[in-house]
């Protein structure tokens, strides 16, 4: 069956299909309901899928530079994690099509300024765990883990656009995944505020880099070439941590509960 759905009434669709399994044909009735109520003007057709679609979803192996390309294209449309998300699955809907085409970009937008500005894990990490998630499943916090450690110890950005809608100096080591801090310290190099060309243009960027590393981590991991580097944060801090204790701490906390 093909109809017109929009994005939103596909979630409330697969809500309610979930709902059908516990109460039979009045929820199958409910989805009926919704694609009837669907509005056919600002929707694209998608196949309604009988059960919301397992992870991992299909892969085919993608361009780094093309990817990147649309990256730094798309951080000037909704921002880092949009950019980092759309640069991967947009490929993806063309190559594939559904689940793709029915997963809702605009979904990911929060995760700009490391959450709505709180300056909380960088956007451009928080867009590719997006669509990691979607490829690799539950293999992908693996190649999330290895992606947020190089973009710790990178000096970023490395991505040169054909066409830079600002000029920039400065590239910069963050030794941490956190958006105020790798944001701030390059501010501080480049010696820019927050809302100017440059700072736009250096997150612009960034969000090539990181786009295209996670394309090279996902192309590694399709050919089975991949396998992880670092171990988990929390394992081997006994605590969910950064690595960069000492630029937070004076000297290196006693994790609490141990006997010293
Ligand atoms: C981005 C800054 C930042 C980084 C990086 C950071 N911490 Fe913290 N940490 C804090 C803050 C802020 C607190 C709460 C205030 C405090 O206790 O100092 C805290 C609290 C803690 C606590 C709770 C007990 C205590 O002493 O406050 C432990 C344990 C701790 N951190 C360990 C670590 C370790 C180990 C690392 C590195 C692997 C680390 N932290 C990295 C900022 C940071």
């Amino acid at each position: 069956m093909k109809v017109k759905l929009t994005r939103r009434e596909f979630v409330i669709g697969s809500a309610g299909f979930t709902t059908g399994i516990a109460i039979g044909s009045q929820g199958l009735n409910i989805i009926k309901n919704l694609i009837t109520s669907a509005d056919k003007e600002t929707s694209r057709p998608i196949k309604v899928a009988n059960k919301p679609p397992l992870l991992p979803w299909p892969y085919k192996k993608l361009d780094p530079e093309k990817v990147a390309k649309i990256a730094y294209e798309n951080w000037y449309k909704e921002f880092c994690a949009y950019a980092v998300t759309s640069a991967i699955l947009l490929p993806l809907c063309k190559e594939i099509g559904e689940p793709y085409t029915s997963f809702p970009l605009e979904s990911v937008r929060w995760g700009h300024g490391g959450v709505v500005g709180w300056g909380t894990t960088c956007g451009t990490l928080l867009g590719a765990g997006f669509a990691l998630s979607l490829i690799a499943g539950k293999e992908g916090e693996n190649i999330l883990n290895d992606l947020i450690y190089w973009y710790t110890k990178s000096e970023l950005p490395i991505y040169e656009p054909e066409n830079p809608k600002a000029r920039i100096r400065n590239r910069n080591k963050s030794n941490s995944p956190l958006c105020h801090i790798s944001v701030g310290k390059w501010m501080k190099k480049e010696d820019v505020r927050f809302y100017t060309l440059e700072r736009k243009e250096r997150c612009a960027r960034l969000s090539a880099d990181v786009a295209s590393k996670t394309v090279k981590l996902l192309n590694e991991w399709k050919d089975g070439k991949y396998t992880p580097v670092h171990k988990s944060q929390a394992k081997t801090h006994q605590i969910t941590a950064q690595n960069n204790c000492l630029e937070c701490h004076r000297s290196l906390p006693i994790i609490p509960g141990t006997k010293m």
